[in-house]
């Protein structure tokens, strides 16, 4: 039976962090009701301790949201949990996603601790959320770079404390898709309880490795993504959520899905660059510019034959309208001879081919050609539409 991956998105939440991407409360809104129709199964809607605009946002969000879980994040400190309770208590579907770092770097430059202290901490805070929800994340930040036992102790005790979700965040984006896959091997297999919780991948882009390290965990077992709409947050950015999302639709062989709607992808990717200031590059995959624009000759060639040839899902999938053929002066003959076709010029071997030399010569000089172009050079060579 193939696997349900749960989608927990944190765009409002570490999404949100990155400077200059900070969304009022209506936006905030507007976009967690668009993310409740994709499909996501949790939505991260701030860190209500924060600040009071947060609180409002979270608050804010739990009151529209129908289908999703919404999530406040909190430190394990008993007022951030209070606080996230009460910003949470409109929700149909609450959830508190408390932790603490794992890590010895972390155990020791952030918190001057020990890891039986840590332990203590984050079994303490789970308890406590527990009085409030009974949804409960507990996130063992910097797990990548954890030592794996101590990371198997904590999710054993914070499972049996009550955590429902353990999320291993990669907080640095530290590790090789490898070393993830044998981490979460090694505690689906090492840790008793570990049947009675969902284990959670949550990876930062440092190394571009985000997706990767995201795909190798669910191979191993883990069962939630946290991701972001274009891969924003911290530094270099979260998991992007199109990139797993059609990763999982792509691959087959994985055997898992998400209740995501493919189809509505690209609007809302759209929608989050404008509201966050935050533009797309334009090779980004799945829903950058470029992600279905072919323009080299070989490309634009064997895409014209048969579009399997260079693409490997179609646009309509992931909510773009088409494929695109863009001329420039790497393109072909017979792209330059569909593309006049589409404009209704019906050519014969010879006109391609002095319609060519003159294409490329304007190609070199403006590097992309247009219609609008293309109509001029005919009317220059007087050639009429058929
Ligand atoms: O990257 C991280 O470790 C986090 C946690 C707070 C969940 O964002
Ligand atoms: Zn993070």
């Amino acid at each position: 039976m193939s696997n349900r991956i749960y989608v927990f998105d944190t765009t409002l939440r570490d999404g949100e962090q990155v400077p200059g991407c900070q969304l009022n409360i209506d936006e905030k809104v507007m976009i967690a009701q668009k993310l409740d129709e994709l499909g996501v199964d949790v939505i991260e809607a701030g860190f209500p301790v924060s600040s009071p605009g947060d609180f409002r946002s979270v608050e804010a969000v739990s009151q529209v949201v129908k289908n999703a879980t919404v999530c406040g994040l909190t430190r394990a400190v008993e007022k951030d949990i209070e606080i996230a309770a009460a910003a949470l208590k409109s929700a149909v579907k609450p959830r508190i996603h408390t932790g603490i770092g794992s890590s010895d770097i972390h155990i020791k430059h952030k918190f001057n601790s020990n890891r039986d202290d840590i332990l203590a901490r984050g079994v303490k805070a789970v308890k406590y959320a527990k009085r409030f929800v009974e949804d409960v994340e507990f996130y063992a930040e910097d797990a990548g770079r954890a030592d794996i036992e101590f990371l198997a102790r904590l999710t054993e005790a914070v499972i049996d404390a009550g955590a429902t979700v353990v999320n291993l965040p990669d907080t640095t984006g530290y590790l090789l898709p490898t070393v993830m896959h044998d981490r979460v091997s090694y505690l689906m297999n090492n840790v008793p309880n570990v049947d009675k919780a969902i284990l959670s991948m949550h990876n930062h882009n440092d190394l571009g490795m985000a997706t990767a390290n995201t795909i190798a965990g669910v191979q191993a077992g883990a069962r939630q993504v946290e991701v972001t709409i274009n891969g924003i947050g911290e530094r270099a950015g979260n998991t992007s959520l199109e990139e797993v999302a059609m990763t999982l639709k792509v691959h087959k062989e994985l055997d898992s899905y998400t209740n995501i709607k493919s189809e509505l992808l690209y609007p809302l990717s759209q929608l989050v660059s404008k509201t966050m200031r935050m533009p797309v590059q334009p090779n980004k995959a799945i829903i950058g510019r470029n992600a279905f624009a072919h323009s080299s000759g070989i490309h634009q060639d064997g895409f014209l034959k048969h579009a399997e040839n260079y693409e490997i899902m179609t646009p309509q999938e992931v909510g773009v309208d088409k494929s695109d053929i863009v001329l420039t002066a790497r393109s072909g003959r017979h792209a330059l001879k569909h593309r006049l076709q589409l404009l209704g010029y019906e050519l014969n071997k010879e006109e391609i081919d002095l319609t060519y030399i003159r294409f490329l010569d304007l190609a070199d000089k403006i590097k992309e050609v247009n219609d609008g172009h293309l109509v001029t050079l005919m009317q220059e060579m007087k050639v009429e539409t058929a």
